[in-house]
This record gives C-alpha cells, sequence and structure tokens, in this order.
C-alpha cells in the first residue's frame, strides 16, 4: 500500500475545488518549464488532493501552448498518483447530450504542435497506450458521478484535435460516421500519453457542451450555448470531485492494470 494523491487537472469551467482543508496555492518547477498555473493543494475526507487548472486562472493558455509535459511533471513531482483530467467535449452522439458527462477510455489523436513525450534524447522509451486511461480510476469517477446525480456515459472514443477552431462539418461527420468517434475535445492529448509515461493512472471525464457541427438541427457550435452549459457543468464536475477522496480512500492498492509500472513494460533505449 501507498498514500493516495488525487490530483484534477481542471478545464474550462472549472478553475479550482471547495471545500480543501488546508488549502494552498504552491508554485512548483519544473525541468519541462512552467506549469499552466499554481497547483491547489490540501486535503478532502482526509486524502490529499492537488488542483491545476489547464488553462490557468484567468484562462491564458489554449489548447496548443497548454505546457502538458510540465503539468504532468509537476503533479508527479509532488507525489500524485491518481490524475483525474476534467474538460469540456462535443458530442457525436444523440444520446450523448450537452450537460451529460462522459468517462471516455480511448483516444484518436489528431493534435500537431505540442510535445508529447518526455522521452527521445538519450533515453527512448514506449510504453503501450492501447489502453490509455486506468479502468479503476475510471470506475470511481463513474461512481463519483452516478452518485452526484449526473447522467454519465461509461467509455467511449475522444477525437483529440489540435483547434483552436472548431471542426468544419465535414470533419465532423468523418469523425462521427467514418471513424466512430463519440466525443471531441483539445486537450486530452497528449496529457494522456505523459501520464502512462509518468506512470500516473489517468481517467478523464468529458463534460459535453453540444453537439459538434454534424447535427442537422444543431448546426455549428453556438459560443453562448457552449457557455451557459459549461457553468451547470462546472457545478456537477466540483460534486463529482468532492466525492471521489471517500471512494478512493487514503491508502493505495498498487493498480490492478499496471498504470503505476508503465515503464516497466516498456520499450526502452538507454543511453550508450
Ligand atoms: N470543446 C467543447 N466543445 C467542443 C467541440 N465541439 N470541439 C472541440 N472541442 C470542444
Amino acid at each position: 500500500m501507498t498514500d493516495t494523491m488525487i490530483g484534477v487537472i481542471g478545464g474550462s469551467g472549472l478553475y479550482e475545488i471547495d471545500g480543501l482543508e488546508g488549502a494552498s496555492w504552491i508554485e512548483v518547477e519544473s525541468p519541462w518549464g512552467d506549469p499552466s498555473d499554481s497547483i491547489l493543494t490540501g486535503r478532502l475526507d482526509g486524502v490529499p488532493m492537488a488542483f491545476l487548472p489547464r488553462h490557468g486562472r484567468g484562462h491564458v493558455h489554449s489548447p496548443s501552448t497548454v505546457p502538458y509535459c510540465a503539468n504532468i511533471d509537476a503533479l508527479k513531482r509532488i507525489g500524485v498518483t491518481d490524475v483525474i483530467s476534467v474538460s469540456a467535449c462535443g458530442s457525436f452522439r444523440e444520446d450523448m447530450a450537452p450537460g451529460d458527462f462522459v468517462i471516455v477510455d480511448q483516444f484518436i489523436d489528431r493534435t500537431f504542435a505540442r510535445e508529447k513525450s518526455f522521452f527521445g534524447t538519450g533515453l527512448v522509451a514506449h510504453v503501450s497506450l492501447a489502453h490509455p486511461t486506468c479502468e479503476r480510476l475510471s470506475a470511481a469517477c463513474e461512481a463519483s458521478a452516478r452518485d452526484a446525480g449526473i447522467t454519465v456515459h461509461r467509455g467511449g472514443t475522444y477525437l483529440c484535435m489540435e483547434g483552436p477552431q472548431f471542426s468544419s462539418v465535414a470533419e465532423s461527420k468523418l469523425y462521427r460516421d467514418v471513424w466512430n468517434c463519440d466525443v471531441i475535445g483539445m486537450t486530452n492529448m497528449p496529457e494522456a500519453k505523459l501520464a502512462r509515461e509518468a506512470e500516473l493512472c489517468y481517467a478523464s471525464v468529458a463534460m459535453i457542451t453540444d453537439y459538434d457541427s454534424w447535427h442537422p438541427e444543431h448546426g455549428a457550435v453556438d459560443i453562448n450555448e457552449i457557455i451557459r452549459t459549461l457553468s451547470g457543468n462546472a457545478d456537477k464536475g466540483r460534486e463529482l470531485v468532492q466525492r471521489l477522496p471517500a471512494l478512493l480512500g487514503k491508502d493505495r492498492a498498487p493498480c490492478p492494470h499496471g498504470c503505476d509500472r508503465a515503464l516497466e513494460f516498456a520499450i526502452m533505449t538507454a543511453p550508450e
């Protein structure tokens, strides 16, 4: 057993978590540069928590300029064991409606302008990403969401686009009809890849704000619709996070899926 520390990376709409005992914002240095912001630390139900606003307070980082490597490294450095990524997304499914949450389990990475690995100069490592999210942590997120009365879908494929513009209708239909994706967002990649390289359990809670641009009755992504749904989603997101520590507990058994030992199973080439 080790000690649990839950790290929450909050997306658009979620800029802090409430009710932390001994809350303080700390600055964490990383050789990968500055993280998006200071990290809010404290305890909930006796479990250490860390919260990092992905875009920074004041939303200063676009999806392409979020310092993903520094963020994951900073969380790892302060002892985080389990990362919950909370983010806004669009939906490709009629039955996954704005206001619903999806516990994502697969990704298609269409980003192209981001640093995606801690490895590459000197030390090369190839970790498995066949199952990019942690089943144990995802199950806890689903249970917390249900407990909070949130409509939640377990499992879904998230198309990660570069942005910052939204998709064209043709792209939206390609992702939905041909690639069979369920939701679309701009931030979960390379976050999930880096969390795996850092041997952190990672679960993605995607909060639906819109139907992207494929839906004949909804037309293009409407920013006003997104903003309206965002604030309701953020309240639900906070409710979900509040329930997690009690579910996960202070003592942490090794991940049954091996997320916390990913490098033991990786192909690695050490420098000569
Ligand atoms: N975030 C919220 N809605 C989105 C959409 N339709 N596409 C990409 N990112 C999003």
